[in-house]
């Protein structure tokens, strides 16, 4: 059998996960959901889930990943043979198969932005314009399908050609650079008139916003923007070498992680509200906000290419992370090259993905429980289909998997160590299990 390979830096590491877990979940998806879930009251459920829900559910990924050295299916096969519990890989890939279809659409968006932004057509209108401009382009027809099948190509072409390559070595300067202009960009959004408002608006809660919807769509937020419940992470730590700590590395991905959330938020709401625009205005919300930020920035042309740039390659890696579950089952299960898997499955998600593409646009009279099809795709997805395989994964590990394998995996050897593994172990036996729960039953029966 030939030597699997390795991340070869604890930093590539850290960095090639964050790649995963930064994308349009911090960016795009945050900011459109906390405008329309009451901002403070979001911003603070959802930090809670991050740290008690998330952090442990990371952990208990990267033991399975690690400890099977194999891919989301192969490794609950692995480490509980035979058993119902595998049944958490395939649910991941198909949650993956989902999520990419809808995916491909936002990373097409991304594109168009960028095409716009590169070719100097983004500068110098207005907040009305703006908004047109989106629309313009988000309903209609061929545009917005040829940008995601752009997507799907690169995608394809990079999945193809193996895991570490690309991903490592692309993410270790990304991340960073685009975590600086982001600081830049929120800085500038702080002194903007009116900033204040804005800044209310995300940080102040207001208890009237406290509802079971607004948990549950924080908890599947929390998962989406982790890259959690769909062994994603299994995948990835699959490829950790054994002095990485788990813990460290999940408590450092997740802090970055809601930081480039909360930063995202810091750039938009103070421009909503000094430009007198409304936070729910749904999945356009960012594409219609940050034009007007660089139309008022000096060297605006500059800032505007290279954020772009940046949102543009954070989606990709992160549409590229899901795409290697999916591609990495269907390769092994039927025997068949990665390239073969690759195309078949980018027929599939081209398909899927012109539908969801459409919803916005001609086929946005077709309504699953009133939602549009591309809403209903991440409905599913982020607040039933995450939060389950999270659950499923944390009870694994804390109820199936040998207290043994979870000590060394977590290189357990002290006392006070023993007493956190204790811990750790009740959070995945109870506390996860019972937050999420309790939050989808009281969903499901209110
Ligand atoms: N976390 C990514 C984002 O925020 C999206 C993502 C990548 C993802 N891999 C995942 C979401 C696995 C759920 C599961 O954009």
């Amino acid at each position: 059998m030939s030597k699997r390979a390795h991340f070869a830096s604890k930093f590539g590491v850290l960095m090639a996960t964050v790649g995963s877990a930064v994308g349009l979940g911090n960016i795009w998806r945050f900011p459109y959901q906390a405008g329309e879930n009451g901002g403070g009251t979001y911003l603070l459920l959802y930090a809670i889930a991050v740290l008690l829900i998330g952090i442990p559910a990371m952990v208990a990924e990267f033991i399975v990943g690690r400890e099977s050295r194999s891919n989301a299916v192969g490794a609950f096969n692995k480490l509980a043979p035979k058993s119902v519990w595998s049944g958490i890989g395939y649910l991941g890939v198909f949650t993956g198969f989902i999520i990419d279809c809808y995916y491909c659409v936002v990373t097409g968006w991304t594109l168009y932005y960028l095409f716009q932004a590169a070719s100097d057509n983004l500068l110098g209108f207005g907040v009305e314009q703006y908004a047109d401009m989106f629309n313009a382009y988000s309903t209609g027809v061929f545009p917005p399908i040829f940008a995601l099948l752009l997507v799907i190509l690169f995608t394809g072409v990079i999945v193809s050609l193996g895991v570490q390559k690309g991903i490592e070595t692309a993410s270790k300067i990304m991340m960073p650079v685009l975590f600086l202009l982001l600081l830049v960009l929120a800085a500038n959004s702080c002194f903007m008139e009116g900033a204040r408002e804005g800044l209310d608006f995300l940080f102040v809660p207001d208890w009237k916003d406290l509802t079971i919807n607004n948990a549950l769509g924080a908890i599947g937020q929390a998962f989406f923007s982790l890259s959690l419940g769909m062994a994603c992470l299994v995948t990835y730590s699959s490829y950790f070498k054994d002095d990485v700590s788990l813990l460290g590395t999940a408590t450092k991905i997740s802090v970055i992680d809601m930081s480039v959330a909360i930063l995202s938020g810091v750039i938009i709401f103070p421009v909503v509200f000094s430009f007198g625009m409304q936070p729910e205005q749904g999945a356009g919300l960012v594409f219609k906000v940050l034009p007007n930020v660089f139309t008022q920035m000096t060297a605006g042309y500059l800032w505007s290419f290279m954020f772009y740039v940046l949102l543009f390659l954070a989606a990709l890696t992160s549409f590229i992370s899901i795409t290697e579950v999916v591609v990495a089952y269907i390769s092994e299960a039927f025997r068949m090259s990665r390239v073969k898997a690759v195309i078949i499955t980018s027929l599939l998600f081209a398909t899927i993905g012109s539908l969801c593409s459409l919803s916005f646009g001609p086929l946005s009279g077709v309504k699953i429980a009133g939602r549009n099809i591309f809403d209903s795709m991440d409905f599913l997805a982020t607040n039933i289909l995450l939060p389950l395989g999270g659950v499923l994964t944390s009870l694994f590990v804390g109820w199936r998997l040998d207290r043994k394998i979870i000590e060394n995996q977590l290189a357990i050897n002290s006392k006070g160590g023993y007493a956190f593994l204790k811990v750790y172990i009740f959070f995945l036996k109870y506390i996860v299990p019972a937050a999420v729960a309790t939050v989808f039953v009281t969903g499901l029966i209110s």
